[in-house]
């Protein structure tokens, strides 16, 4: 969950590691630290706990002597609270080797016994995994002189997954990383070569990358890029061009990262849908030669964690509506440790914005290990998860730096949807003329959303009016309950208010005893339109809760007249078949979470104790 950066090149690292470490905030935010090589020769670590700013604004007071070889770090605490002296880096060697560090350590209270019998006199300075790490490659440098034999002796001792940066004194211009189950990418520049943990850090320097795989070593100088794996064997590694720039990755005029990617959700949706269909069929070039199998399969699996696996409920719907096929949904957390059925015929399809999710990522190692094949669908180029999977569908949602996941969300539902349609083809399942009325109306919900987000000015003005709520309830049946699941992921992590999705339909089996007078109930209601429309029973659960005094906010379709006499409020979406729906009416849901959460006037982007990509189990 950390972000971590590594320079090599001219002397400007200060500079390029502060403005890095910017653009990673968002995976952890704890402290932040960065260490230099300066033109004298001398490493200089500064560090701090709390925001970036802080260590920025250190660094301003107290000019720091820069060089041209750094790494930086922004923490997400594991081990250890987020103090300054738990912050990276972590010193070895009697200060003379930096070493920044992104994951878990899981053998390091062994690993620390066994280094104090070894070397009784070494000391500790903080209380984290990561400063363990420092010292054995401290004195494994001692013994090599070379940071990357050094490092490449520790790793193989390391147990858990991490990524790992390391620099030394004694060997200036030069950046060494290792990386398992963590991420870790190189960017190609002239002159200069960066490493991190996401593009996001190197790229207003260079769009070139490389990508490295599980268990390699990459040392760079700023002409040089070298990868071994860990068993000393040299690696090409696979370039990549990144598709986005910098402006991508700014707020551009808005308040925050949030609004700026909720306001971009229907190009999110525009761009997955982009170049992937002709002449009314999908098309997925990903998947060519996968026809066979897909035939052949009878059940899949859909793993993800958090909103991801609500987009993944609603893969579930279309999958099995349209491809008649079942599909199971699980928290990729649960899965692996449940010793769950699985064969050949099984496809395991993984959703993850960042591609980095470690429990994701498990899981999807789990279901290889036991011969399923794999597809992800993934919003970033060149992520673990994609790498790992054998296929993989992109969502182009473009970079998404706030905590809490927006247009990732809508960008995962479209790639569902296609691959429902594609599976339906496939197999037969859906004529051509269902089929292509299906994609025409996919095709239609950017310019729907666009609609649906006028409304944010009366959406603030309800969430600053109830700025002092305790708790609220959401309320779907259908495609509507993982909406409401959504709605309330999105309240609880950016506004701290208890927050519940339910299925409307369990409302009578328990949760209608919550209902006490003025309690806020958001309700997504269905379309009234259509022979099997459960709008009439959403409309009956909307008069129960009325009745015992909830107040009820209601998202319907425009012109629902049936919700009038009961809704306090209502915000409406556009006609839309019962499938899509749900693409239009999270939106309003998501305004609601960031604008209640900025009336209580808090970090919309970055929520406590949360950090976007969840890199540790
Ligand atoms: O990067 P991923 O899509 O794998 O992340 C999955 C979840 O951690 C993520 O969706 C999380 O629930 C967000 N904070 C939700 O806003």
């Amino acid at each position: 969950m950390c972000g971590i950066v590594g320079y090599v090149g001219t002397d400007r690292s200060v500079e390029v590691l502060l403005g890095g470490l910017r653009r990673l905030e968002y995976r952890g935010y704890d402290s932040a630290g960065i260490a230099v090589i300066g033109g004298d020769g001398e490493l200089r670590i500064r560090k701090h706990a709390g925001k970036l700013q802080i260590l920025v604004d250190d660094v301003e007071r107290q000019a720091m002597p820069n060089g041209g070889t750094g790494i930086g770090h922004t923490r997400w605490a594991t081990h250890g609270s987020p103090t300054d002296a738990n912050a990276h880096p972590h010193l070895g060697d009697n200060g003379k080797l930096a070493l920044i560090h992104n994951g878990i350590i899981e053998n390091f209270a062994e690993l620390k016994a066994e280094l104090l019998t070894a070397h009784p006199d070494t000391v500790f300075t903080s209380e984290t995994d990561s400063e363990v790490a420092a010292h054995l490659v401290g004195y494994a440098f001692q013994e090599t002189g070379d940071v990357t034999q050094a490092l490449r002796a520790v790793v193989a001792k390391l147990h858990g997954a991490f990524t790992l940066l390391v620099m030394h004194q004694d060997q200036p211009g030069v950046v060494v990383g290792a990386r398992r189950n963590s991420p870790l990418v190189i960017g190609l520049g002239e002159g200069e070569n960066f490493l991190a943990s996401d593009v996001a850090a190197f790229v207003e320097h260079t769009r070139r990358a490389l990508a490295i795989g599980q268990d390699q070593i990459v040392t760079i100088t700023s002409r040089t890029v070298s990868v071994i794996d860990f068993d000393g064997g040299s690696v090409e590694p696979e370039e990549f061009e990144v598709t986005w720039d910098v402006s991508a990755a700014e707020k551009g005029g808005w308040s925050s990262f949030m609004a700026k990617e909720i306001s971009e959700e229907p190009e999110a949706v525009a761009n997955t849908l982009l170049g992937r269909s002709t002449g009314g069929e999908v098309r997925l070039p990903e998947l060519a030669g996968d026809d066979d199998r897909l035939k052949d399969i009878n059940r899949i699996v859909i793993l993800g964690c958090g909103t991801a696996s609500y987009s993944g409920l609603l893969g579930k719907y279309a999958i099995e509506k349209w491809a008649r096929i079942p599909v199971e949904v699980e928290l990729s957390h649960e899965f692996r440790y449940r010793d769950p059925v699985l064969d050949a015929r099984t496809l395991v399809i993984s959703i993850s914005q960042s591609g980095e999710t470690m429990d994701t990522l498990m899981a999807v190692q789990h279901a290889k290990k036991a011969g399923v094949h794999t597809i992800s669908v993934c919003n970033t180029q060149g992520a673990t998860i994609a790498r790992e999977s054998d296929a993989v569908i992109y969502t182009y949602a473009g970079p998404e730096i706030a905590v809490a996941s927006t247009k990732a969300f809508v960008a995962q539902v479209a790639a569902l949807y296609l691959f429902g349609l594609h599976l339906a083809r496939v197999r037969g399942t859906l004529d051509a003329g269902e089929s292509a009325a299906l994609l025409d109306e996919l095709k239609s919900v950017p310019a729907k959303l666009a609609t649906v987000l006028e409304q944010h000015d009366r959406i603030r003005q309800l969430a600053h009016w109830m700025a002092d709520t305790r708790a609220v309830l959401f309320l779907g049946r259908h495609v509507g309950f993982p909406v409401a699941l959504e709605g309330a992921l999105k309240l609880k992590e950016l506004a701290y208010i208890h927050a519940e999705g339910f299925a409307a339909g369990e409302l009578k089996h328990g949760p209608i005893a919550l209902i006490e007078p003025g309690q806020p109930v958001f309700v997504i209601v269905p379309s009234p339109r259509g022979k099997d429309s459960l709008h009439p029973k959403v409309v009956s659960n909307i008069q129960e809760i009325k009745a015992r005094g909830a107040r009820v906010l209601v998202i319907a379709e425009a012109g629902d007249a049936a919700v009038l006499p009961y809704a306090d409020e209502v915000f409406t979406i556009p006609l839309a078949s019962t499938m899509f729906e749900p693409m239009l009416a999270v939106a309003p849901l998501q305004i609601f979470a960031m604008e209640l959460a900025a009336a209580k006037g808090l970090d919309v982007d970055r929520p406590r104790n949360l950090a976007k990509s969840v890199t540790v189990e």
